[in-house]
């Protein structure tokens, strides 16, 4: 297992530990969100998982200290750059998910699981080009694949719901009805990824997946949280264009000094999910298609604002992720 510690790795190894599997990760040495988890905390959020110290950028750490000669039966990667930020992107979603695939194939592996993202479907974004161009290696490598693109997480949904609580209105882009998604929980999408490793109906294909209920705008998620609290719903509409200038004066200051590039990056990554629904796309009609989305799971993002708003979570989101 391959980026254990991130959000969607961690309720991964869960699921796959409970069905009985047995999960070895590779992990750093600091692990977490800004390296805040030791192995030592760690082990006791993945009670059962075999914890290894090793780096994925690094073929010959990789396979002393990680694998150590042993046959993997699968590998499953929910390994992804925290930042999103184009050299991160290309050195852990391309560079080090190449050398994950050439030890687990060394390792005797015949099925690798990967977590991708819908949005290569349109790419537009250096994490996405890293990402695709990883992807068709793993197509091309001759193990087996599932490649699990999945719409967006509650985390990434639920960044406003402590400024609403707090009395604030729900920040939109446009009218909030530009775009549209199916939000799907960690655990629905973790216990997915598991099952690809049961289902043999799941092997070699690229699998775009969605969470429980219908499509929701931004503004219908807006409008959920207001609902929860009993209160009417208040919109402040943000236009498109200030991501617009943001991307254009951050692109300027990056020909001076390369770390504005970076940023620049960012605000394109906002733009793109401000404009872009996470939903199949339909190349014929050329719209997205939320009845083409499949649907995994029981978890509604509803339910999950209802217990951020019931308790201290609200305000613990540091680590909610743009992408
Ligand atoms: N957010 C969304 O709505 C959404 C929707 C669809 C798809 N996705 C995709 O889902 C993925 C993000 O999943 P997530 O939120 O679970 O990620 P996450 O919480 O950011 O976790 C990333 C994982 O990768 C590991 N990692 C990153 N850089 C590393 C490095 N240099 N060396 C070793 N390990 C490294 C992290 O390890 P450490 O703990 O050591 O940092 C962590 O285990 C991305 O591919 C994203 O495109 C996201």
């Amino acid at each position: 297992m391959f980026g254990a510690t991130g959000t969607i790795g961690q309720a991964t190894t869960r699921a796959l530990l409970a069905r009985g599997h047995e999960v070895v990760c590779i992990v750093r040495a600091r692990a977490g969100f800004r390296g805040n988890l030791s192995v030592e905390e760690l082990s006791r959020h993945l009670p059962g998982a075999d914890l290894r110290v090793a780096r994925v950028d690094d073929s010959a750490s990789l396979v002393q200290d990680g694998l150590r000669g042993e046959s993997f039966g699968a590998v499953v990667s929910c390994l992804a750059s925290r930042t999103g930020a184009p050299a991160d992107a290309w050195a852990i979603d391309h560079a080090a998910h190449l050398n994950v695939l050439s030890a687990a194939q060394a390792a005797g592996a015949s099925h690798f699981v990967l977590l991708s993202a819908l949005c290569v479907q349109k790419p537009r974004l250096a994490f996405q080009q890293a990402k695709l161009a990883f992807e068709n290696a793993l197509m091309n490598s001759g193990i087996a694949y599932s490649i699990v693109r999945p719409t967006a997480f509650f985390k990434s949904l639920s960044g406003q719901v402590a400024r609403v609580k707090a009395g604030k209105p729900y920040l939109l882009f446009g009218n909030g009805r530009l775009t549209a998604c199916k939000p799907i929980s960690d655990r629905d999408l973790a216990n997915y990824l598991a099952e690809c490793l049961e289902d043999p109906a799941r092997r070699n294909r690229i699998l775009p997946v969605g969470g429980q209920g219908p499509a929701l705008t931004p503004r219908e998620q807006g409008e959920q949280i207001f609902a929860l609290l009993g209160r009417p719903a208040r919109f402040r509409q943000v236009p498109l264009g200030i991501i617009e200038f943001a991307i254009w004066a951050l692109g300027c200051a990056g020909w001076l000094l390369p770390r504005f590039k970076d940023a620049a990056e960012f605000a394109r990554i906002a733009h793109y999910y401000a404009t872009e629904s996470m939903l199949v796309w339909d190349e014929e009609r050329q719209c997205p298609d939320a009845e083409a989305t499949p649907s995994t799971g029981h978890d509604l993002l509803v339910d999950y604002h209802a217990a951020l708003l019931a308790g201290p979570g609200a305000e613990s989101r540091s680590d909610h992720s743009l992408f």
